[in-house]
């Protein structure tokens, strides 16, 4: 069926409630989970109506994404991390897990716009439907709701939301302008990750402890831990860029390469090549010559997007991004996220053994595991 057209939800629509299924399996662990379950479901609400702004044409817009899907992690790990306080489960705590998650919103309303997306959650992507600006318009109506909602939530949670904003923004601005004269690629890549999307997975966690009165202690450690995680997450998404099942990922394949977004697989390529590895040079050269910047494959006839016609075969397009997926230098990326991980779970040492310890741990583990 056409991606763009299918009905169904995407595979990774049914949200952290999914993922929990699977982090949960033993007994131990089911009480932690349907708390897990109920809070989402509370959110699920509480999201709902946080995306409408009382005007028609804005609503749909607005409300496009969220019901197109989405994993609902960023909600998850507040909810979680909100288990590690005396007060785990409140109004205060809810409000704050749909504004993290409205945060994510709105960044990939603009994300797509950015990266010249065209499926996003399964749809065609909002500036493709509507236009750049309505997209963009859309973005900015849900940033300000989400800090209307932390506004309720006091002086310091509007703060750690004013500077996930920063950075969420810097990194998207540093990613787009790239690295500068001299700096080392690899190094420059990882700060635009912890910035674009450690950031705001980091606030998650940090936003669970701070309204649920955990000990103060605790922030510093799943500040850590978030921020790890966000890197380890950010680097699998770069893998996934190049996954062909688009059913899966809700995503098309290859758009970060096409957009010219050089991410992990392709900077060690480039320090293969540099290193005088012919092959890699030659297939970094294909990636840059053929993929990038070239609008190859944008508007692919598969969704029968109307839009320019390109001079290069969306056949081709898709056998680089094959090559690449296969290539060592991807499984060498998927190691990198793997030692982020390692970096997360010890990040939560000073925290005490228990379920909601292991949960987070876990949590970090099957994040670079998944498919979408
Ligand atoms: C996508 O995030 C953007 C990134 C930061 C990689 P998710 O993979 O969490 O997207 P949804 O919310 O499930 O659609
Ligand atoms: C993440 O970057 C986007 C934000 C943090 C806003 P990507 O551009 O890699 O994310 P996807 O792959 O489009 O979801
Ligand atoms: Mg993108
Ligand atoms: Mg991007």
């Amino acid at each position: 069926m056409h991606p763009a057209k299918s009905a169904r939800r995407p595979a990774h629509g049914t949200v952290g409630a999914g993922f929990a299924k699977k982090l949960f399996a033993r007994p131990a662990e089911r009480r932690l989970k349907a708390t897990l379950d109920e809070g989402l479901e509370r959110i699920e609400v509480v999201l709902k109506n946080e995306v409408q702004f009382a005007d028609d044409i804005a609503d749909v817009t607005t409300t496009y994404l969220l019901n197109a899907g989405g994993k609902r992690l960023r909600p998850m790990l507040v909810l979680l991390a909100a288990q590690l306080g005396p007060n785990p489960v409140s109004e205060q705590l809810d409000r704050a897990a749909a504004a993290v998650e409205i945060t994510h919103l709105a960044s990939l309303y603009h994300d797509d716009v950015m990266d010249e997306a065209e499926l996003r959650r399964g749809v065609t992507a909002a500036h493709l439907r509507w236009s750049n600006s309505t997209a963009i318009l859309a973005g900015d109506l849900l940033f300000a709701r989400a800090s209307r909602v932390f506004s309720e939530l006091g002086a310091d949670a509007i703060r750690l939301q004013a500077e996930v904003f920063e950075r969420l923004v810097l990194g998207q601005l540093n990613e787009t302008i790239g690295p500068r004269e001299g700096e080392d690629r690899i190094e420059h890549y990882l700060r635009v990750l912890a910035d674009k999307t450690g950031s705001l997975i980091a606030a998650a966690t940090e936003f669970g402890v701070m309204l649920s009165d955990a000990p103060v202690e605790y922030r510093a450690a799943v500040r850590e831990f978030g921020e790890s995680v966000g890197i380890a997450f950010q680097i699998a998404d770069d893998v996934i860029d190049l996954s062909p099942d688009h059913e899966a990922t809700g995503k098309l394949a290859g758009t970060d390469l096409r957009a010219g977004v050089e991410t992990l697989p392709v900077l060690l390529l480039q320090q293969r090549a540099e290193a005088g590895d012919t092959d890699a040079a030659d297939l970094l050269d294909r990636i840059r010559t053929r993929v990038a910047d070239t609008s190859a494959g944008l508007h692919d006839p598969r969704l029968a997007i109307p839009g320019p016609q390109n001079d290069v075969d969306p056949a081709e397009v898709d056998a680089i991004i094959a090559e690449l997926r296969a290539h060592e230098v991807t499984s060498e990326t998927l190691k990198t996220a793997h030692e982020y991980v390692d970096r997360a779970v010890a990040a939560l040492d000073v925290l005490p053994e228990g379920v909601v310890k292991t949960a987070l741990q876990e949590f970090a583990r099957r994040l670079v595991e998944r498919n979408a």
